[in-house]
């Protein structure tokens, strides 16, 4: 989207908005209400909310002639900027069943008309173009989340419901011998200054000492999860951070959020499917990629060497001619659009970080706090939305995203 220069503002707008129906193309109405845990939003919330987020931050804040399309859709759709109001509690999103998904749908054209004659008059304007490349770019998170998130509402369903056969996580020939190549030591230049589009947490660009270690040649599996479960894993206290043993325990966790009992098949977004032993583990809490690091001898990358090793690459995992990955030592695989992988860094502001101005400073600073920090996107993360820096961020006990993790240890 904001990489393709050969569109125009305008036409990148309509092609992300468009995406975000064509994603829901296949549900029906009731399918869109269902919150199925806190964390999980109902489709039609998203469908608004990220219309909301064009009209509160773009359309109110530039356009002197706007007319807001309902008042009190500023309280249903607001997610979480407390200076912008007062909002609809999150756990309880899925309490609405008003306003229907037809005026949602509508609330969305109502907000498109708008946008377009905006960018037809002033879409040269820099304000107006960064906010709106901003809001599609938070448009592109969310259709992730609504992929996610309908996925746990329909596991979540006794009546097998699937949605579209073609989004699960990618599996690769089979990987062999899990194996590492040295990272790269030394004082390395960390986040982006680009001049692209970034989020406010990717930068300032800043120096960070990486000590000596290797890192590992692609993700882990799911035939080498099964074996780590096989092996006790989840009995053993020793494997465990104390936190992450009272919530296997206290949740009863013995395997991936969407594996079957008997450790044969998983519930992916094309129904239930044989597990494919070749593919990267995938909807496993920090916890459980740290026991499994552990269970190895080894442990899970920082973000810094992580970003390092990945920033040699393109998207499809071609090493590129400015890449510090050094060449003499091999490839590393799988860093971008498989899964979110677990890192050991807490999510922290970069030194010198500076939240966007007002209203719009609260998308990613204030949740600097008790979550770690995730790399490369998923599968169902946009494509042209990936890059080296872009960090996300969960708590250690969600499962719910596309999350796995690669190996690191220390020394060469
Ligand atoms: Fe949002």
């Amino acid at each position: 989207m904001n990489n393709d220069p050969s569109l125009s503002l305008a036409d990148q707008y309509s092609t992300v908005r468009s995406l975000t129906l064509n994603l829901c193309c296949t549900l029906e109405p009731e399918d869109t209400v269902v919150q199925s845990m806190p964390d999980v939003s109902p489709t039609k919330w998203h469908l608004a909310h990220v219309t909301w987020f064009f009209e509160k931050f773009v359309l109110k804040a530039l356009d002197r002639g706007y007319k807001r399309y309902n008042d009190e859709y500023d309280y249903l759709f607001n997610s979480y900027y407390h200076s912008a109001g007062k909002m609809h509690v999150r756990p309880k999103r899925g309490l609405l069943s008003r306003p229907t998904l037809a005026d949602i749908v509508a609330y969305r054209s109502y907000v498109d008309d708008a946008m377009r004659a905006l960018l037809e008059q002033r879409g040269g304007e820099p304000e107006l173009a960064n906010l709106v490349v901003l809001g599609l770019n938070h448009e592109q998170q969310h259709q992730e989340l609504l992929l996610t998130d309908i996925k746990h509402v329909f596991w979540c369903n006794p009546v097998v419901t699937t949605m579209n056969a073609g989004l699960s996580t990618p599996a690769s020939d089979a990987p062999g011998e899990y194996s590492y190549v040295g990272g790269h030591e030394g004082i390395h230049e960390i986040g982006t200054d680009s001049g692209g589009f970034c989020f406010d947490n990717e930068t300032p660009r800043h120096k960070a000492l990486l000590h000596k270690h290797r890192i590992g040649t692609r993700l882990v599996t799911n035939a080498e999860y099964r074996e780590f479960i096989q092996d006790g894993a989840y009995s053993d206290s020793n494997l465990w951070l104390s936190d992450g043993w009272a919530v296997i325990n206290e949740r009863s966790w013995d395997r991936p959020l969407y594996w079957s009992e008997d450790l044969g098949s998983e519930f992916t977004l094309g129904g239930q499917r044989e597990i494919n032993e070749h593919a990267p583990v995938s909807h496993v809490s920090f916890y459980e990629a740290d026991a499994f690091a552990r269970w190895t001898g080894a442990r899970l990358p920082t973000e810094f060497e992580w970003e390092i090793a990945a920033a040699g690459q393109d998207v499809k995992g071609n090493l590129l001619e400015s890449g510090c990955w050094h060449p003499a030592t091999g490839n590393s695989q799988q860093f971008f659009g498989d899964v979110w992988e677990w890192t050991s860094s807490a999510y922290a502001p970069y030194p010198g970080f500076v939240p966007l101005d007002g209203t719009l400073g609260e998308y990613n600073g204030k949740f600097m706090c008790n979550q770690m920090t995730v790399r490369g996107g998923s599968c169902v993360t946009s494509a042209d939305h990936i890059r080296a820096s872009y960090r996300s961020f969960f708590y250690p006990d969600a499962r719910w995203q596309f999350l796995g993790f690669r190996l690191a240890r220390d020394g060469h």
